[in-house]
């Protein structure tokens, strides 16, 4: 049977589609055939983050208003031909997607999909409402530690509710060992508890991730701690059994030659003018 995920968060830049196509090659290459859907309409990347952006020739809008048929906007990773992307478009706004035609596109999907990642716009507001149906069969809200994104992920957590929403599942990202470890930053399971919401990833803030945006290629090519995290989220929606247990970043105790090389914090220092 096939499912459909919501990627969403409340604020943005909090690495929605990061998570979204590195978890879709990992499910790929698990055997999974994935289709994800950009549902960032007007502001499109899943074709970048993927390598596909000279293959776009129709989208999202296109395959709603009829000007093409699905499988004709679908494109298919090169080096993995069981990953495919339904593009965004580039300059359309997101209410000229009708909800009903974007959940007739889902249904066809489920049916064509293992698996489909819908990678969405950030904020509460009708570019994220539009694309909550029935078809939907599960959730994650994306937040990073601090108190800003926690309470606005809150948000998104309460209008995926009132639209009749699976309970979603968080991934905390960009975390840092130390800041944790020295008690100025949030673990993932504090931000989980204070969300009331299962954890089902932790990643940690890696340069690798950016580096990997910056030369055009994908951190799941990249041997860094983020490519496992990535792999660890996508084996868990899979639910694929004896997944790594969650690392719990900043919260385990560490060996003595570790604390030997363990980081030493700077004062963060006020300036009164
Ligand atoms: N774990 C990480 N470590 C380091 N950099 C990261 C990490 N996750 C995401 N980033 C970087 O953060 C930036 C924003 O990520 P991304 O575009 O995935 O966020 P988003 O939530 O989809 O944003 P938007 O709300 O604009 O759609 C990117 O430059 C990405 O490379
Ligand atoms: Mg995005």
């Amino acid at each position: 049977m096939s499912t459909a995920w919501i990627i969403a968060s409340g604020k943005g830049g909090v690495g929605k589609s990061t998570v979204t196509a590195c978890v879709g090659l990992a499910m790929a290459r698990e055997g999974r055939r994935v289709c994800i859907i950009d549902g960032d309409v007007g502001l499109r990347d899943q074709d970048a983050l993927l390598g596909l952006e000279n293959n776009i020739v129709f989208d999202l809008l296109d395959v709603a208003e009829g000007h093409c048929r699905l499988e004709q906007a679908l494109i298919c990773l090169p080096d993995e031909a069981r990953l495919s992307l339904l593009p965004a478009s580039q300059f359309a706004r997101a209410k000229e997607l009708k909800p009903g035609a974007f959940r007739r596109i889902l249904a066809r999907l489920k049916r064509l999909f293992d698996v489909v990642l819908i990678d969405c716009p950030a904020g509460i507001e009708r570019s994220l409402r539009g694309l909550l149906n029935e078809e939907i069969n599960a959730c994650v809200l994306i937040c990073t530690p601090d108190d800003i994104c926690i309470r606005n992920a809150e948000r998104t957590a309460g209008v995926l509710e009132s639209k009749g929403m699976p309970r979603p599942r968080v991934v905390v990202n960009r975390l840092d060992d130390t800041l944790i470890r020295e008690g100025e930053m949030y673990s993932a399971a504090t931000v989980a508890a204070t969300l009331d919401l299962e954890l089902l990833g932790e990643i940690l803030d890696d340069p690798f991730v950016y580096r990997a945006t910056l030369t055009h290629q994908s951190p799941m090519n990249i041997k860094c701690d983020a490519q496992a995290a990535f792999k660890r989220i996508a084996f868990r929606m899979m639910d694929i059994p004896g997944v790594d247990p969650l690392p719990g970043y900043g919260t385990r105790k560490l060996s003595w030659f570790r604390r030997l090389f363990q980081p030493t914090l700077k004062e963060v220092k006020r300036i009164d003018r």
